[in-house]
């Protein structure tokens, strides 16, 4: 049994990459497109070519924002400092605090994607109370994408629309669709009047997403209103879930195995030692950090179900033979913890990533961002993010737990992302 999913890597790999447009066909639950969406856009659940377009013109544009460059590092470490600030107010003399972490970092990630999509950030009390109520229907959205209530509702939808108990959770569905939509509408309108009104420069690139959007749109029929709103909303909850809660996890592993904090930290002092900022320049200087990275995303398994795909032909994998039209997932949790991989999954062990020269090993089954044509759009965003906020935060800081013998769990509340149960800690300041 052991040795067939070891197998399973080479078998998505050989499906998923090398015949991937074959398996880029993608499978909503029902008709959530239609009865949720208003039809078949945005960019995470859609497979026509409407889906490439799109797909393509959101790479371009995180490119041109500066994506694995300097101006996007700049960004992210500027939310660094803002975070730095929200945490250093809540230290006392001794420099040290006990607070819910989660949502420093929370506001954090956010801030990067609201800049990036709408060219503003979170900043103040107000702002931030603002920011928490969208931040809690996101994480209710995601968690109901595994409730069977939810989706027995959207699988059966016209049957059980006016039942009691389905009815309510479809409309919980349907509000929060609308909540997070009118969130981006209001977003596209602002942009539209300040556009009309101010004119836009040509030859610069758009300061954000929509600004973008709304440029293309002038000369491609294809770049709607509503293909703008669905795409928003999956760019959005995609870009806050995913690296926050990752984030968040990564402190929780801090606080059951002390001994790899210390590990950090003694690799931080060497290579860096001192409070500056630690940069994309520094990446392949911090071995320890980046296997540190790898194994919190790999035990995290951010999408434990991945997301359902669609053969768009007739296919062989392996020996079986799949009609076109078939939901097929390429299962990367299988991958992500299987013990011939990865021996002893359920223990947290960033020297697996470590070769015996002490350098970093280049493990192609570490596949948190999926594989093939469906590959996570986020991922450079998502690794620079993770990189420079782990680095920066572990440099500066302490984590431990309030209670030794009471640590926060590490049980997932499961969802099409998971998330970390709500937890506090002390934090200490290094510098
Ligand atoms: C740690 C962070 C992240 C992880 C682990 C992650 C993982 C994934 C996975 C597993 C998929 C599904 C791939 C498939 O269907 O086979 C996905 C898709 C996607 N992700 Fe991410 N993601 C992360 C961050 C982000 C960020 C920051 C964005 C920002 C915009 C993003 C945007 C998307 C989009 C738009 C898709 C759908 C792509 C498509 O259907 O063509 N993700 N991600």
């Amino acid at each position: 049994m052991a040795k067939r999913i070891w197998k399973y890597y080479q078998l998505i790999n050989e499906t998923f990459v090398k015949d991937g447009d074959a398996f880029a066909g993608r499978k909503s639950i029902g008709n959530y497109n239609l009865n949720v969406r208003g039809g078949d856009y945005g960019i995470i659940l859609v497979d026509s070519d409407l889906w490439k377009e799109h797909r393509r013109f959101a790479l371009h544009v995180f490119k041109d924002f500066g994506m694995g460059r300097g101006l996007m590092e700049e960004k992210i470490l500027c939310e660094f400092d803002n975070m730095l600030e929200s945490i250093e107010y809540h230290l006392n003399s001794q420099k040290q605090a006990s607070i819910n972490i989660a949502s420093v970092f929370e506001i954090a990630v956010s801030n990067i994607i609201n800049q990036m999509l709408f060219g503003f950030s979170y900043h103040g009390e107000e702002k931030k109370k603002e920011f928490s109520r969208y931040k809690d229907v996101i994480a209710r959205h995601m968690q109901m994408g595994t409730w069977p209530s939810a989706l027995m509702g959207l699988l059966f939808f016209n049957t059980v629309r006016y039942l009691p108990y389905f009815n309510k959770k479809i409309d919980m569905v349907l509000d929060d669709f609308k909540f997070l939509t009118d969130y981006c509408k209001k977003q596209i309108e602002k942009h539209r009047f300040e556009m009309k009104q101010n004119g836009y420069d040509k030859e610069n690139p758009a300061k954000d997403y929509v600004e973008a959007y709304l440029r293309e749109s002038e000369k491609n029929a294809a770049f709607t209103d509503v293909q703008l709103i669905n795409s928003l909303f999956d760019l959005w909850i995609a870009g806050q879930e995913t690296t926050a809660n990752t984030l968040i996890f990564s402190i929780l592993y801090l606080l059951h195995n002390p001994e790899i904090q210390t590990k950090l930290h003694k690799e931080l002092d060497a290579v860096i030692g001192s409070d500056r900022r630690i940069n994309l320049s520094d990446k392949n200087s911090l071995i320890y950090v980046n296997a540190f990275i790898n194994e919190v995303q790999r035990s995290v398994n951010l999408l434990p179900q991945n997301l359902l795909h669609r053969t768009l032909k007739d296919v062989k994998v392996g020996k079986y033979f799949i009609k076109k039209g078939t939901t097929i997932i390429p299962q990367i949790s299988n991958v992500l913890y299987n013990e011939n991989i990865f021996p002893e999954p359920q223990n947290f062990k960033p020297e697996r990533f470590i070769d015996e020269n002490g350098q970093l090993k280049k493990v192609n089954e570490l596949v948190p961002f999926s594989i093939g044509k469906r590959q996570c759009l986020g991922e450079s965003l998502a690794r620079m993010e993770l990189f420079l906020i782990i680095s920066n935060f572990y440099n500066h800081f302490n984590v431990s737990p309030i209670d030794a013998n009471n640590l926060p769990t590490l049980d997932k509340t499961p969802g099409i992302t998971v998330q970390p149960k709500s937890f506090e800690c002390n934090i200490f300041k290094r510098f």
